[in-house]
């Protein structure tokens, strides 16, 4: 296809910021030219401006993994779109399953997200997936066209072509069970399909769909072959360097 890839490392809350410094040197220099593959690393909100003065002259994307919907206010502890924007970072995660799980978001707050962060000039990162529950029932596709739809709502063709939509089955983060690429594969598809019957088909050939799900050095090259995986959205692959160097290998 004529989209490009686009790999993200997501860090949830893990490292150091050593750590993260030291990821940044270990990585410089080292990616794929940009013209291949897109890259970028979702990091702890604390971390992201050292990270922004740290990553100087790198094309390295940089992204928040989780925010707000409002811009300012009082709400204490969040952080909003316009100070992603205003610190120069590129990308928020938005709905991930473990902000859905543990801290309780709903559809109708990751779709107030989605509006505030393109408001802002942010790019989200739409997650979607489904539970081994949902998956052994046979009702993947009905779950993951629920949530897609209910993440859209109300967002311009233009905005949802800009999209980035990350498809993680809640079986497959961090137990090392990747979804095989065919499920995979065919899970991205039903999501493009969704996209396809709410914009048309320029607008779902546009948006860009991830894989995530114990992706790993060795299990990237066959998922990014398939046809609707765009990219991948990686956890524990991502925290070293040399692992989310050996990640973008196929593109050098
Ligand atoms: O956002 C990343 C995913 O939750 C995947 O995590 O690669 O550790 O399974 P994982």
């Amino acid at each position: 296809s004529s989209r490009k890839p686009f790999i993200a490392g997501n860090w949830k809350m893990n490292h150091t910021m050593g750590e993260a410094q030291a990821f940044m040197e270990a990585v410089k220099g080292k990616l794929p030219d940009a013209s291949k593959v897109e890259t970028a690393i979702a990091a702890p909100a604390l971390f992201l401006a050292p990270m922004n003065y740290l990553r100087q002259g790198e094309t390295l994307k940089l992204a928040a993994e989780n925010v707000y919907f409002e811009n300012s206010g009082a709400f204490t502890g969040e952080i909003s779109p316009v100070m992603l924007a205003d610190l120069g970072i590129e990308y928020a995660i938005i709905g991930h399953s473990e902000r859905r799980e543990y801290f309780h978001e709903t559809n109708e707050d990751i779709n107030k997200k989605a509006k505030a962060l393109f408001a802002a000039g942010v790019t989200p990162i739409l997650c979607c997936g489904e539970t081994l529950e949902t998956f052994e029932a046979g009702k993947t596709a009905e779950w993951v066209s629920g949530q897609i739809e209910a993440g859209l709502a109300g967002l311009t063709a233009e905005q949802v072509s800009n999209l980035v939509i990350a498809y993680e089955p809640i079986w497959a983060i961090g137990t090392g069970k990747t979804a095989t690429a065919e499920i995979a594969d065919e899970t991205c598809g039903v999501v493009r399909s969704v996209v396809e019957k709410l914009y048309g088909k320029a607008v779902s050939e546009a948006v860009r769909i991830q894989y995530g799900g114990s992706v790993k050095p060795e299990t990237v090259e066959e998922l990014m072959a398939k046809e609707n995986i765009d990219g991948a959205l990686v956890g524990g692959a991502s925290l070293e360097a040399a692992s989310f160097l050996a990640l973008l290998e196929i593109y050098k």
